[in-house]
C-alpha cells in the first residue's frame, strides 16, 4: 500500500523534474546494485538484494575480541533481544530496547545496536535529541516520513516496530539513546577503485574472492569486519569510499551554501554539524543513511513537521552533490 503509493508519488516528482531540467537523480544511479533504480532512485544508498542467501544459523557460540561474551548466530538473528557485547559501555537499557515486546515491537537494539551506533541499513540514533527522536516515531506512525526504494526487510520491520510504541515506549527509547555518546566509527576514502563488492543484500561487504571494481559516482560504506558488525557490536568500524574531489567540494557547500545552491548547514546544525536543540547532529553519522534523507526529503517522503527547512536545502542539488556533502559530513568528528 505505502510502496504503490510511493511510486505514483515518485514518478509524479520525477517527471515535474525532469519537465524541469532538472539535473537531479533523474540521470544518476550509477552502480553496481540490483535493486530495482525505476523512480530515479540511488539504488547503492537504497541496496536490498533478497536473493542473497544468509546460511541457516547455528547455535555455536562466537567470541569477539574486547569481550568476555559470547553469541551464537541463531541469537545474532533473534530480533526479540538485542546482543550486548560491552554492557560496561554503556546504561543499563529499557526492556524496549533490549528485548522490544512480542508481537510487533522488535527490540530497537538489535538494529540499532545497543549503543545507537546503526549501521549503514539503518540509522544511528545515539545522542539525536528527545523531542527530534519522539518526532521522528510520530512521523512514520502517521506516514509524513516514509522510506522509499524497494521494500527492505529492514524497513518494514522498523514501521511495523514503531507502529505498535506505546507512548511510554517511545519515551524509554528516546531517552535512552538520546544518552549516549557517537562514536567516531567510520573513515571516509576518497578513491577510483574499490575492493570488490558482494554478495551483498542490505548493506556493501567486500567479496570474498579479493579484486576491485570501479566506485563511479557513489558511496559504497562497509564495515571492516563483516562477523564483528553483524553479530551486532556497536565497536564495528566501516570504511566509506567516496568519489575523488567529494571531500573538498562537500565542505565547500557545506560551509558555504555553493552561492545559494544549498545553505550552509551550520546555520541549523550548529558549528561542528553536531546539533542544536532539537536539530539532530549530522557529523560523522553514516554517508548511506545521509544521502537517503536527502533524496527523502528533495522527494517528499520526509514531510514531517520540521522538514521544511530542510526540504528548501536540498531542493536544488544533484545526486553528485549529494554525494559530496554526505562524504564530506561523515568525514567529521561525531
Ligand atoms: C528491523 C530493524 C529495525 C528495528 C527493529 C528498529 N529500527 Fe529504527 N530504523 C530502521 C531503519 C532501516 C531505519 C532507517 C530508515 C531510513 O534510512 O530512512 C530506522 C530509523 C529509525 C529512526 C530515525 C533516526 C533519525 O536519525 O531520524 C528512529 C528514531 C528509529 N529508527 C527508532 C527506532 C526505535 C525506537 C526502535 C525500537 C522500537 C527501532 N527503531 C527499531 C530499522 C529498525
Ligand atoms: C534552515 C535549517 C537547516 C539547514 C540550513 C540545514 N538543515 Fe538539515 N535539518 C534541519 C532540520 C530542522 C532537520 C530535522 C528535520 C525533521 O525533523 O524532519 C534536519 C535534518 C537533516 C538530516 C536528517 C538527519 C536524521 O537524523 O535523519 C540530514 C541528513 C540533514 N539535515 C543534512 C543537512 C545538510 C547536509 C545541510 C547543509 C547542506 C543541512 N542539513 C542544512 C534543518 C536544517
Amino acid at each position: 500500500m505505502i510502496f504503490s503509493k510511493r511510486i505514483s508519488l515518485c514518478a509524479l516528482l520525477l517527471a515535474i523534474a525532469i519537465a524541469a531540467g532538472d539535473h537531479g537523480f533523474a540521470q544518476g544511479g550509477v552502480g553496481s546494485s540490483t535493486a530495482p533504480a525505476s523512480d530515479g532512485l540511488p539504488a547503492w544508498a537504497f541496496l536490498w538484494d533478497p536473493t542473497v542467501q544468509v546460511p541457516p544459523p547455528t547455535d555455536t557460540p562466537n567470541a569477539l575480541p574486547g569481550s568476555n561474551a559470547t553469541f551464537s548466530w541463531k541469537q545474532a538473528r533473534d530480533l526479540f533481544a538485542a546482543l550486548d557485547w560491552h554492557p560496561d559501555d554503556h546504561p543499563a537499557m529499557p526492556d524496549i530496547v533490549a528485548n522490544g515486546r512480542k508481537p510487533e515491537v522488535r527490540a530497537c537494539g538489535a538494529c540499532h545496536r545497543v549503543e545507537g551506533t546503526g549501521g549503514p541499513e539503518n540509522a544511528s540514533l545515539a545522542g539525536l535529541p528527545v523531542a527530534y527522536f519522539v518526532q521522528q516515531i510520530a512521523d512514520f506512525k502517521s506516514g509524513a516520513r516514509m522510506m522509499s526504494g524497494p521494500q527492505r526487510l529492514g524497513t518494514q520491520v522498523m514501521l511495523a516496530s514503531v507502529k505498535s510504541m506505546t507512548d511510554a515506549d517511545i519515551r524509554a527509547a528516546a531517552e535512552y539513546f538520546t544518552a549516549l555518546k557517537r562514536k567516531p566509527l567510520i573513515k571516509v576514502v576518497e578513491t577510483d577503485t574499490i575492493p570488490k563488492t558482494g554478495p551483498s543484500r542490505m548493506f556493501y561487504v567486500k567479496s570474498p574472492d579479493g579484486g576491485s571494481e570501479p566506485l563511479g559516482q557513489r558511496i559504497v560504506e562497509m564495515p571492516d569486519n563483516v562477523n564483528q558488525f553483524e553479530l551486532r557490536d556497536s565497536r564495528a568500524t566501516f570504511t566509506a569510499y567516496a568519489p575523488v574531489g567529494s571531500l573538498a567540494k562537500g565542505e565547500a557547500l557545506a560551509k558555504t551554501g555553493g552561492s545559494g545552491l544549498t545553505a550552509a548547514c551550520s546555520l541549523c546544525h550548529g558549528p561542528d554539524l553536531k546539533g542544536v536543540d532539537n536539530v539532530p547532529a549530522i557529523a560523522g553519522r553514516s554517508p548511506t543513511y545521509i544521502i537517503r534523507q536527502l533524496y527523502e526529503f528533495q522527494h517528499g517522503s520526509r514531510s514531517g513537521a520540521a522538514s521544511a527547512p530542510m526540504k528548501q536545502t536540498v531542493e536544488k542539488l544533484s545526486q553528485d552533490d549529494m554525494i559530496a556533502l554526505a562524504a564530506y559530513v561523515s568525514s567529521l568528528e561525531p
